[in-house]
């Protein structure tokens, strides 16, 4: 049985294959023309098949309403000598299937360059396949430091292969502020460049003396976008607030506590004291910027950050201390939790749904989608609060730590090994959950802070193979060791085909 990753639900192996040759034509049913697109797309660059569209084609694509228990990403993908036939209740579970032909294909089938020659045969197979979980993410921070959009297609891509769902993209912080808004050109022209980074890690003071910087156009996210869509992939937006804002203060210091005091674009790591003023304007400010990112990002969910936002500024702010008691707030840090009320009831009015980070699991309002990371305890705690939950335990999905303890390994961030056994053991569920909690766990995702990462080698080195560890879990659910790690053998070689500069 060829090794896939994800592991599909149920898989069964016949002896004899399905040839697509040159006179394979694709019976495309209504609403799966975009799988016939990425069909095409993707094995066009080896194989220069034109899979043609007729209605006598041996090769069917269908979305089926009676498959409604395959949920939107399910797919059915039954292969005999004569005909292949990939069926989904949804267009998305159609788009699975497809990454599963992709994998089932001869290795040759990944390449970027024509492989004459190569007979492309499909296994004969009866394959079911449903998720165990719906969020299967990864967090990309563009912010630290920024990547081209080109990268950012490769690396969807990639995701796709591994029938990634959310494509988590951290456009703001600190250091750098990458998405144009247009009310407020400054927020990349300014906020989006800074004149050095700090070289070691938080706290020290040796500094590469580069500028580093860049935005994106909004007609690059929206191709993006689209780009990620076609193969089945949401990008969610993330905007930081009320904290992790100092690229936007640099850019308009009347949206903070000290409006008369000229802030740089920060160089240093770490959770910096600069935060949003908690006055009319910056919550004007704030909705403003998420209209504009809601125009660009059909994404269901909107992340608005929320996490390590020190309360000093506030509590030595008048202002700040007279909206508390205005608003019959205890104290100015409870301002936290009116900030992201406000932005969240903003958010929900405007048909989406508010995701944050969670400090304990149970300091963000209760319309929020929660992502834990500190403590899988806070997993439970905020499941039992009632909130849908993504666990990104750090553990065990943040990928800026290393993967092992080797002296070799290339620059990290300081904190534990997070090797490939950690994250395939995560479950997002924790132990003691009981059947409601546990169903308000959604799934998944890996982080990728980017401090010390500075390239799309050093992204792929860190991300591959533990991501497909990541794939696996949230997918197929606990497989064991074995049988992942067999199956990692083989799949790393379509790793080497598609050129990832992959963790040996
Ligand atoms: C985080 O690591 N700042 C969520």
């Amino acid at each position: 049985m060829p090794a896939l990753v994800p592991r599909p639900t149920q898989a069964a192996f016949r002896p004899g294959h399905f040839s697509l040759d040159d006179d394979t034509a694709l019976h495309i049913g209504a609403g799966a023309e975009p799988a016939a697109d990425l069909l095409r797309t993707l094995l066009a660059p080896a194989t220069g098949l034109a899979l043609p569209r007729s209605p006598e084609g041996q090769f069917t694509l269908a979305l089926d309403s009676a498959l409604g228990h395959l949920g939107e990403e399910g797919y059915i993908l039954s292969v005999d000598p004569h005909t292949a036939l990939l069926r989904a209740a949804h267009p998305t579970g159609l788009l699975r299937g497809i990454q599963t032909i992709r994998q089932l294909l001869p290795l040759e089938a990944l390449s970027a360059i024509p492989r004459p020659g190569t007979r492309w045969l499909l296994p004969c197979a009866e394959i079911t396949d449903i998720p165990q979980h719906p969020w299967r993410g990864a967090m990309l921070d563009v912010a630290r430091h920024f990547q081209p959009v080109s990268y950012l297609r490769r690396y969807v891509d990639l995701l796709a292969l591994h029938k990634i769902s959310v494509f988590h993209l951290h456009l703001t912080d600190d250091q750098g502020w990458r998405m144009p808004v247009a009310a407020y050109p400054k927020l990349t022209e300014i906020g989006g460049h800074r004149t050095q980074s700090q070289t070691g890690p938080a706290g020290g003071d040796a500094f590469d003396g580069v500028p580093h910087g860049g935005a994106y156009t909004r007609a690059e996210l929206e191709g993006l976008v689209r780009y990620a869509a076609a193969r089945g992939v949401t990008v969610m937006p993330e905007i930081e607030m009320p904290g992790h804002v100092r690229a936007a203060l640099a850019a308009y210091p009347r949206l903070g506590n000290h409006p008369e005091r000229a802030l740089d674009v920060w160089t240093r790591w770490g959770v910096c004291d600069t935060v949003l003023g908690v006055h009319d304007e910056v919550l004007d400010f704030c909705r403003t910027v998420l209209d504009e990112v809601m125009d660009v990002f059909p994404s269901p969910y909107i992340h608005v950050g929320g996490e390590e936002c020190p309360t000093t500024e506030w509590t030595h702010s008048v202002a700040a201390r007279e909206r508390a008691v205005s608003q019959g707030l205890a104290d100015p840090e409870a301002l936290h939790g009116w900030f992201l009320a406000r932005i969240g009831d903003f958010l929900v009015g405007r048909g989406r749904r508010p995701i944050g980070w969670a400090e304990t699991g149970a300091e963000l309002p209760l319309d929020f989608t929660v992502m834990t990371w500190r403590d899988p305890a806070h997993t439970l705690t905020a499941a039992r609060r009632g909130h849908p939950v993504v666990s990104a335990y750090h553990r065990a999905t943040y990928l800026d730590y290393a993967q092992t303890g080797g002296a070799h390994e290339p620059r990290a961030q300081p904190g534990p090994v997070v090797d490939l056994r950690a994250v395939h053991a995560h479950d997002p569920v924790p132990e003691d959950a009981d059947d409601r909690a546990a169903g308000r766990v959604l799934g998944t995702q890996t982080q990728l802070w980017t401090e010390f990462v500075t390239t799309p080698a050093h992204i792929e080195y860190l991300t591959y193979p533990r991501l497909c560890a990541l794939a696996d879990r949230g997918w197929s659910g606990a497989t064991d060791w074995a049988d992942f790690s067999s199956r990692l053998a083989e799949h790393t070689a379509r790793l080497d085909a598609l050129g990832v500069e992959r963790h040996p």
